[in-house]
């Protein structure tokens, strides 16, 4: 799918004197059913997360503490997106290359997903992925 149907999306914020409270409604804030909640913390500085792609796995990041930045790759351009905010998510379509990179000292990345972990649906590998995204945009090409 094209990098345009990726998108940051505004989470609500119930702020009071003991603090802020942030939700994430499936059908709501998010148009997938979260099959699967992930989490990376301890992340030591310069580390590259990610690196791969997805067949049908639909995602929201959220920096919940901390900030990184997220470079996603449809296989033709490519968009850099810094994550600082827990009431801010970035949501990622199937068929997207995607790196994490420059985490902040103590910073936490929250990953809801569509499924459950299957390896199967993974590209590991760059070329591969690309052939695959070309083959994808030369289907929905034809299909207009
Ligand atoms: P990986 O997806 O490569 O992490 P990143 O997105 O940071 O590149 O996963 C790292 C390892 O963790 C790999 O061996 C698969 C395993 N893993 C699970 O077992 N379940 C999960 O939900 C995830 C995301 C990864």
């Amino acid at each position: 799918m094209p990098i345009e149907s990726c998108c940051l999306i505004d989470l609500p914020k119930i702020s009071d004197p003991r603090g802020n409270l942030t939700f994430i409604e499936g059908g709501r804030h998010v148009e997938f059913d979260v099959r699967r909640v992930y989490y990376l913390y301890d992340v030591p500085g310069g580390a590259v997360r990610g690196g791969h792609g997805h067949k049908q796995l639909h995602q929201l990041i959220i920096a919940l503490s901390g900030s990184f930045d997220v470079v996603l790759d449809d296989g033709t351009a490519k968009t850099r997106f810094h994550l600082n905010q827990p009431n801010r998510g970035l949501y990622i379509c199937p068929m997207i290359w995607r790196e994490l990179d420059t985490f902040s000292s103590g910073s936490v990345c929250l990953v809801l997903a569509s499924e459950v972990y299957d390896e199967s649906d993974y590209y590991r590998d760059y070329d591969r992925f690309q052939l695959a995204a070309d083959a994808e945009r030369l289907r929905m090409t034809r299909q207009k």
